[in-house]
């Protein structure tokens, strides 16, 4: 008898195992057009309330994963990283240039924005005309001329995970640990990679704001890693306060070229050093750690780090002269700071409340179809723990809209806390565990 997809949408709400069958049904109509967005949104909340089992999880990775074509690649060295998700988290744009000047591959797919996180495609789509797609063929070709290439999800490769991730977007259904894994997963495994480095993001900013939801998705990742034969290490680390110093699209792209310059914050450099040292390791490239952080000192100082972003533009159309020029960039129109209310220590920052002010900003999306304000949000001038000064800039507010640059600079009194004694700081990296 053919399955009807609402008694699926029935049997979830009941919390009823799924069979693989019934699973891949789903995904084929999905990727088909077959289902309407009421149903699969129905489908996508039951499922945030009732969970998946592993084996309903797994069979969900699997059947997104082949939903599209499976990149395939001679080359020895082909890996990636990705990220559950952050405000102001830019490591993509800075670490897979390092690796493709080391001889890595990396073919990335990555997403665009997640509800109060940015996204790696937003971020690299402010370029001017850079192209966030390409065809399969293409991609093959970007990893043999260029050594890496950066997309989102296509009609093409992983079309499932492209219409579920928006969908989530726009139905409050991210903040789930098997939707997560099988978005990550099915992504990750489509490009044929060897090895992937996964940064789950825990603390106010993240999706899984507590160490223990953290950990529970890093075992399952763990599992499926292992099911399906694949070398995965996973970091646990520190949201709760924006990675680096810029939050918003072309503000991180200023950002990321900068740190390719030599001009690194201490969070963020800790990270990229971190990451690239455990994948240089991981892939036998080098002996040790300090042979690893020597390597990439080097790729960044002789500028080759910095050449490869410029490749990744120019191969992907987008205007590379934004390395020299930021003014080619989309910048917003009204620049305010905003003061500290007293003297004291930076204590406390409401990320995810910073990443949804970017939102109204304009830097995020509430529907499908929104467009985005790529120009917009902010720049840190203290980071937690801070000294800072009565009436002395914390951070600087980008907008294009002066009731709303308004609005901001109110609520900004609820985001950020200043107290009298210095705070115990959270660490930066919280777990470490591997396939
Ligand atoms: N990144 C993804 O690719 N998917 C998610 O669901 C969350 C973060």
């Amino acid at each position: 008898m053919e399955i009807d997809f609402l008694s699926l949408i029935r049997k979830k709400r009941e919390g009823l195992e799924l069979t693989k069958k019934e699973i891949e049904f789903f995904i084929k109509k999905l990727i088909n057009r077959e289902i309407p967005d009421y149903q699969v949104s129905a489908f996508l909340m039951a499922i945030y309330f009732q969970g998946l089992s592993f084996e309903e999880t797994a069979n969900l990775t699997l059947a997104m994963m082949n939903s599209g074509k499976i990149l395939k690649f001679k080359e020895k060295y082909v890996v990636d990283k990705h990220s559950t998700g952050g405000v102001g988290d830019k490591v993509s744009l800075i670490l897979a240039p390092i690796l493709a000047a080391l001889g890595l591959k990396i073919p990335m797919i990555a997403g665009r924005a997640l509800g109060h996180t940015g996204g790696t495609i937003d971020k690299l789509a402010s370029i001017p005309n850079f192209k966030t797609k390409l065809t399969y063929q293409e991609c093959q070709e970007a990893i043999k001329k260029v050594g890496f290439f950066i997309v989102e999800q296509s009609e093409e490769i992983v079309p499932a995970d492209r219409y579920l991730y928006s969908l989530r977007d726009a139905t409050a259904t991210i903040e789930s640990i098997p939707l997560i894994t099988a978005s990550i997963m099915s992504k990750k495994l489509a490009e044929g990679i060897k090895f992937l480095l996964l940064d789950i993001k825990t603390g106010n900013g993240a999706f899984l704001e507590k160490l223990a939801e953290a950990k529970k998705l890093a075992k399952t990742i763990i599992k499926i890693g292992k099911l399906l034969g694949k070398k995965i290490s996973i970091f646990i680390t520190d949201m709760n306060q924006p990675l680096g110093k810029a939050v918003g699209n072309s503000l991180e792209v200023i950002e990321a070229i900068e740190f390719l310059k030599g001009n690194q914050p201490m969070d963020l450099k800790k990270i990229i050093f971190t990451f690239a040292q455990e994948i240089l390791l991981r892939t036998k490239l080098v002996e040790n750690k300090k042979e690893a952080k020597k390597l990439v000192n080097e790729v960044i100082k002789k500028g080759k780090a910095l050449r490869k972003f410029q490749e990744l533009i120019k191969n992907q159309r987008g205007d590379e002269r934004i390395i020299e020029n930021y003014d080619l960039l989309p910048k917003a129109r009204y620049q305010e700071d905003y003061l500290a209310l007293k003297s004291g220590y930076l204590s406390f920052i409401d990320t995810k409340k910073l990443g949804f002010l970017n939102n109204f900003l304009g830097g995020g999306r509430t529907k499908m179809e929104d467009e985005i304000d790529y120009s917009v949000g902010f720049v840190f001038v203290k980071k937690l723990g801070e000294k800072v000064e009565k009436d002395k800039p914390i951070l600087r507010i980008y907008a294009n809209d002066k009731v709303k640059l308004k609005e901001v600079k109110k609520q900004m009194k609820e985001v950020i806390l200043i107290k009298e004694n210095k705070p115990k700081l959270p660490p930066l990296i919280y777990w470490y565990g591997r396939t």
